[in-house]
């Protein structure tokens, strides 16, 4: 089977791996990829952005491609997988008319509202006189979300009302985020642990992966700016199995009878942000695609094979496969390039990836390339080091001992992922949200 992988991220790179490990795997073409697989076996880069759908579908019918697998949202929110099918041509991921789940949270609060699907309480605008009425009549001080993809920083959690009304002047009336902030969002805020849990979607079925919870700030014990991730950490310890059937059934069953009944049955991977309240789990946001840097200790637990699960996707059978699931706990480490998330050098060389994989880990490559032969950065977070161990803690040590055998100049990482439930855990979370 020839596979196309469409990314160039951590994510992209656990993807690959694990792909390259199927019996049925011939060739795995990765646009654009990055350092890590350009070195896997089987594996080539092609130099083709994850965005330039056109360009894509040319590639995977001139190599007869068997198999399609989108990474980031984007492609997916611009229609990817429709352009794909009209060229007869097999994808795994959602519609754009299903990833507007992510792509648009108007869309996605009102799906919510439509199905029940337990969600912080919240209002739509497009006017922003009509946001300043509203929050005239409401006695609390809301989150604002600009409701497209603002490249995860369109979530803002000010401290009063008179911020919340300056928050919303910048997103629709100065438009900070573009047309992303054509139309906003003003939410109740929640609070409590966030958890992930995401499943692969046939359209009517779905099967759960292990949950995984994700450290969004830069500094240790949830402190500095938001990140797309410093690290992750599977299985969470705050979702026991009584807790994950609850979340299946009120988040995660309700999307796949929804979407089929509104006519755009739900394929790929479906992204339950969550967060525990006191009053029971409430959606936060659904993505529509694997989550970064969780992938990196999901698919390390994920004891068959993906591209039979994704295939299963694809063709409406989740029923014939049944995943195995490695009983073990996943670490994922992020090292980040000094000045992440804001400005950051590149082409610095990275030393010791092959030290800290011959101790065990694995490292996913995310902000990588080679030059000359040598390794050097190209992003922000540069690599991502997992190991697996019995506990969440053992694994975690693990992965420590891998990242201190890496080095590249300014280097920097968290020394407590995975690590926050040796005490309890901290209810108070970020107060806006960054990526990449
Ligand atoms: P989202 O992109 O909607 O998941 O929001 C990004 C982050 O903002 C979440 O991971 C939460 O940390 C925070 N957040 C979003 N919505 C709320 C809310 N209603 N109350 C409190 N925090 C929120
Ligand atoms: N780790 C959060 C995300 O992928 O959106």
């Amino acid at each position: 089977m020839k596979v196309l992988l469409v990314g160039s991220g951590g994510r992209e790179h656990a993807i690959a791996h694990k792909l390259c490990q199927s019996p049925t795997l011939d060739q795995l073409y990765v646009a654009p990829g990055n350092g890590g697989t350009a070195r896997l076996p089987k594996s080539e880069n092609i130099p083709i952005d994850a965005e330039q759908i056109e360009p894509l579908v040319a590639f995977a019918r001139d190599h007869a491609i068997d198999l399609t697998v989108v990474g980031p949202e984007a492609p997916l929110v611009a229609g990817i997988v429709d352009a794909f099918q009209a060229a007869g041509l097999r994808i795994f991921g959602p519609m754009r008319a299903a990833a507007q789940l992510e792509g648009s949270k108007a869309f996605s609060k009102r799906f919510m509202q439509r199905w029940q699907i337990p969600t912080g309480q919240a209002e739509i605008f497009d006017d922003f006189d009509e946001v300043m009425r509203y929050m005239r009549t409401i006695d609390f001080v809301p989150v604002i979300k600009a409701s497209g993809l603002a490249a995860g920083k369109g979530v803002i959690i000010p401290t009063t009302v008179e911020q919340a009304a300056d928050v919303a002047r910048a997103i629709l009336l100065d438009r900070r985020f573009g047309e992303a902030g054509a139309t906003l969002l003003v939410e109740e805020k929640l609070a409590g642990p966030e958890v992930s849990v995401l499943a692969f979607c046939d359209g009517r079925r779905s099967i759960l992966m292990p949950t995984a919870q994700d450290h969004k700030r830069l500094r240790d014990d949830d402190r500095g700016p938001n990140t797309g991730g410093m690290g992750a950490f599977s299985p969470s310890p705050l979702v026991t199995p009584a807790l994950l059937a609850e979340i299946e059934r009120v988040a995660l069953q309700p999307v796949l009878e929804g979407m089929a009944a509104e006519g755009t049955p739900y394929v790929g991977v479906l992204y339950a942000g969550l967060m525990l309240t006191e009053q029971g789990p409430r959606v936060l946001e659904y993505n529509c695609r694997l989550g970064d840097p969780e992938t990196q200790v999901l698919l390390p637990l994920l004891a068959s094979d993906l591209s039979e699960l994704l295939l299963a996707c694809t063709d409406g059978a989740l029923d014939r496969v049944q995943p195995r699931w490695r009983k073990e706990s996943a670490v994922t480490v992020v090292m980040a390039s000094e000045g992440y998330p804001d400005e950051y050098r590149t082409g610095l060389e990275i030393f010791g990836v092959n030290d800290a994989e011959a101790t065990g880990c694995t490292v996913y490559q995310a902000g990588t390339r080679f030059k000359d032969a040598r390794l050097i950065t190209t992003g922000g977070r540069v690599l991502a080091v997992t190991a697996t161990a019995r506990t969440i803690e053992h694994a975690a040590r693990r992965a420590y001992n891998g990242v201190k055998r890496i080095r590249f100049a300014g280097a920097h990482y968290r020394r407590d992922i995975g690590l926050p439930y040796k005490t309890p855990p901290n209810p108070k979370r970020p107060t806006a949200k960054g990526k990449n």
